[in-house]
């Protein structure tokens, strides 16, 4: 045994080196495991974007037991290489523009080994001071940044799903109602929401602009509205001004799901989205969308905390302290919460407000550039507005002609692009997300799809 710990693995003939953190091991295998990391990120554009194996090929490689002898750390890092990396779709790729591209950034990465190093399970104040309180007070830098209300209560929960969820569960809670509005273009998280709350979810047409329509809208029994800006599909984005006076007018709670759309914010010239917001009783925004935070990490203020609160908190004998301070596990499911305000703090330190406002406007650039070489191709056509960071367009043609052109360009590996629907037409989309993305990672993805569609 060395060191202070005592959590270390039996050794088996000079193998094992995974100990307690404490000794020579930890340090040798943790430089080999930073080294193998940075090796990854470096070479990460040499590897093919979507991953080339068949479902259930990592599978046959793994042994169907775990092992019963410690091995050494080294072990793993080898079998990073050999089994999972083939495996990998690889999203720190800077032609990933599938679904929401996103980033885990240096900072971000260096501070989740920091994280699981301290391994603090915040199930209330005294649990983790550090992280209650660096939570409280990173997530308050976040809503200064974005320009919401002073007041605000925010804190973080893992995914944007989750935070709906929260939200719907507090509307539920309050109005004594079980029916929830949105959009026919919402996420799916709030079929998820309703299901898993046993409310019924009723879906609004949207308008020629893919906005939720007002028309017929009828909030009288309804629990809570939720109103998207930046739709997954279309990044388009609902009329929340009006939205939220409606749903006011009926006594509804008003959530607005700005998970991707609303780290634009930090850009004063985005913040044309943001109208009405003050007017939202809850608000999710992940910056493991569009924030350089790695997953997972989403953020969910209110403007009404005792009813987070008188929905969610439950103490137990066994968590009764005599701290006269909140926990912040009264605001949301979870009793132990992981120290997820490290990484952000690290990220909003090291890039600054600046640094993050530069490469967002970047990829709005990136994504106008490809939006123009669409709209001046007459093989293609766009399909909606291009809005933040998302052009959604199309090859003139069959919907068998682009399921074709996006299957071979993503089977190349030189790109990963998503679809999806609009109107029943078959759709393409490029979403900019990635910091490492260049012009001429967007030119090659132009170029791939234009070569395809000609084959
Ligand atoms: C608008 C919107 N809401 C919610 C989600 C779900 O996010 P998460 O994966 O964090 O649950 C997404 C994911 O892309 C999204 O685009």
């Amino acid at each position: 045994m060395s060191g202070v710990g005592s959590t270390e693995p039996p050794r088996s003939g000079g193998a094992g080196s995974a100990g307690a953190g404490s000794g020579a091991d930890f340090r040798e295998d943790g430089y080999a495991a930073v080294d193998w990391a940075a090796r990854y990120l470096e070479r990460v554009d040499e590897l093919p974007v979507l991953a080339r194996v068949a479902p259930g090929e990592l599978s046959a490689r793994l042994p169907a037991s775990a092992p019963e002898q410690g091995e050494p750390f080294a072990n793993v890092l080898r079998d990073l290489d050999e089994l999972i990396v083939p495996a990998l779709t690889n999203w720190q790729h800077p032609r990933f523009f599938a679904y929401f591209a996103v980033t885990g950034s240096d900072p971000g990465v260096l501070a989740e080994l920091l994280c699981a190093a301290m391994n603090q399970v915040a199930i209330l104040w005294r649990a983790s001071p550090a992280s209650t309180e660096l939570e409280l007070r990173t997530v308050d830098w976040v809503r200064r940044l974005l320009g919401l209300p002073d007041g605000w209560h925010g804190h973080i929960e893992d995914t944007a799903s989750t935070s709906t969820l929260a939200a719907m569960m507090v509307a539920k809670h309050v109005t004594g109602r079980n029916v929830i509005v949105c959009s026919e273009h919402a996420h799916s998280a709030a079929d998820k929401a309703a299901r898993m709350l046993g409310m019924e979810l009723r879906k609004q047409p949207a308008d020629a602009d893919l906005r939720m329509s007002l028309d017929g809208l009828e909030l009288d029994d309804v629990a809570g509205v939720i109103a998207t800006v930046g739709t997954t599909s279309f990044a388009s984005v609902d009329p929340v001004r009006e939205l939220a006076q409606r749903a006011h007018d009926a006594g509804a709670w008003l959530h607005v799901d700005a998970a991707y759309a609303g780290s634009s914010w930090i850009c004063e010239e985005e913040r044309w989205s943001a109208d009405g917001i003050e007017l939202a009783d809850s608000l999710v925004v992940n910056p493991h969308k569009w924030l350089l935070v790695p997953v997972d990490c989403s953020l969910l203020w209110t403007s009404r905390p005792a009813d987070f609160r008188s929905t969610f908190s439950l103490v137990p004998e066994f968590l009764r302290t005599s701290d006269d301070v909140d926990s912040l596990a009264d605001y949301g499911p979870a009793l132990g919460r992981r120290f997820r305000s490290l990484k952000l703090w690290a990220v909003l330190r090291c890039y600054g407000a600046e640094g993050l406002r530069a490469i967002q406007r970047e990829h709005m650039r990136l994504a106008g550039l490809f939006a123009s070489w669409v709209e001046a191709d007459p093989d293609w056509e766009l399909c909606a507005p291009q809005r933040f960071s998302l052009v959604v367009f199309r090859r003139k043609g069959s919907d068998e002609d682009n399921e074709r052109i996006l299957e071979r360009a993503n089977a190349s590996g030189e790109m990963f692009l998503s679809h999806t629907r609009l109107h029943g037409r078959y759709v393409l989309r490029l979403a900019v997300g990635n910091a490492r993305t260049t012009e001429d990672d967007v030119r090659q993805a132009w170029d791939v799809l234009n070569r395809e569609a000609e084959r």
